[in-house]
């Protein structure tokens, strides 16, 4: 199959920043999908329905003419966050979900849960407003080996809330184990997880290809080979449970090629392409329409994309550097070649 048409995309799990960095990637992101969800880890998060509408206006000016994108917003779900909170968020008609960050974990999450058990009334009040919570699944004890992460935050905890919430949509953000998959797999119809692109398509190798590679550094970290097969027969499987997050995640070149070096990969640029050669080196071009367009909407309980997209097999150039406000932003493949482009 050179090329593929199916119903435009969505992104369920995507990184935009704010102000002049938002308006740098934000195109890349709309040039592809019809909606995204948007991650709330900005200084400071944001926390209030007022603060999601100020940040979605923002970027619904920032969009390109004629662009139709939809930012789904989120609300980060804090310690203090009350059910009220919750349902106001409903009520706003635009927050969509409930991003349930760890304290710690990753990228500005310090003001996330410090103990989720605390957090119950809350939990049953996004239950009750039919939101899901998205969960940042790693577990921040550093006793915890960096690579077990996300298995120890299973065990520990994501068992647990399924059980004593049975009524909650959860999606497990950006998985990378073999044990998230099987957990996902056995779990209830209400629990489902996203899958970027980078963890389809890299191991942990390629932190350490010839030497340290700042830009394939993220969180989860990239795990070894068996777990990306696990994902990649998730993703391909037709399964409702799995589908699309981006997890595109921009920081400035300076803030990753550091020594203390920033969490995420850029993938915005080819944010589909890189999905269609993950799925096609499978040989399953087609389920990705399923993955890519179908599954995560008919979780979130939002209509299907009316518009179709065409993907061919044609490679192109990936720019060494974007623009990023006063910066540059290195993106994935940088200097090299991506295998399918979208007319
Ligand atoms: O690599 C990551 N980058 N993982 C996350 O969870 C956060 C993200 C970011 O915001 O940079
Ligand atoms: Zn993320």
């Amino acid at each position: 199959m050179d090329s593929i048409s199916i119903t435009q995309p969505d992104d369920w799990h995507l990184h935009l920043r704010d102000d002049d960095y938002m308006r740098a990637v934000l195109a890349h992101s709309a040039q592809r999908f019809a909606r995204a969800v948007i991650m709330p880890n900005l200084k400071p998060p944001v926390t209030t329905v007022e603060a999601a509408q100020g940040y979605r206006d923002r970027i619904l000016a920032a969009l390109p003419a004629g662009s139709s994108f939809e930012p789904l917003m989120t609300l980060y779900l804090t310690d203090n966050m009350r059910p009220a909170h919750i349902r106001a968020a409903r009520a706003s008609g635009f927050v969509h979900a409930v991003k349930y960050y760890p304290a710690g974990a990753t990228t500005n999450s310090d003001s996330g849960v410090t103990d989720i058990t605390r957090c119950f009334d809350t939990l049953e009040a996004v239950a009750d407003a039919g939101m899901p919570l998205l969960i940042h699944g790693e577990v921040t004890d550093p006793s915890v080996d960096v690579f077990d992460r996300e298995r120890v935050f299973i065990e520990r905890t994501l068992g647990m809330l399924v059980q004593r919430l049975s009524h909650l949509r959860i999606v497990l953000e950006h998985i990378t184990t073999a044990e998230a998959v099987a957990f996902v797999r056995s779990a209830p119809d209400n629990v489902a997880a996203t899958i970027t692109a980078h963890h389809l398509l890299l191991n942990r190798n390629a932190i350490f290809q010839g030497g340290v590679r700042p830009h394939h550094y993220c969180l989860p970290v990239l795990k070894r080979e068996t777990h990306r097969q696990a994902l990649l027969g998730a993703a391909i499987s037709g399964s409702p449970k799995f589908f699309l997050g981006t997890d595109s995640a921009p920081h400035a070149r300076h803030t990753k090629e550091n020594d203390c070096g920033c969490a995420g990969m850029y993938t915005a640029h080819a944010g589909i392409e890189l999905y269609a050669e993950a799925f096609d080196q499978a040989g399953a071009l087609n389920r990705l329409e399923g993955f890519a367009s179908h599954h995560g909407a008919d979780f979130y309980r939002l209509p299907r994309n009316p518009r179709r997209i065409t993907l061919r097999r044609r490679p192109w150039p990936v720019p060494q550097d974007f623009a990023y406000g006063e910066h540059r932003l290195v993106p994935l493949r940088a200097g090299g070649e991506i295998g399918w482009s979208i007319d």
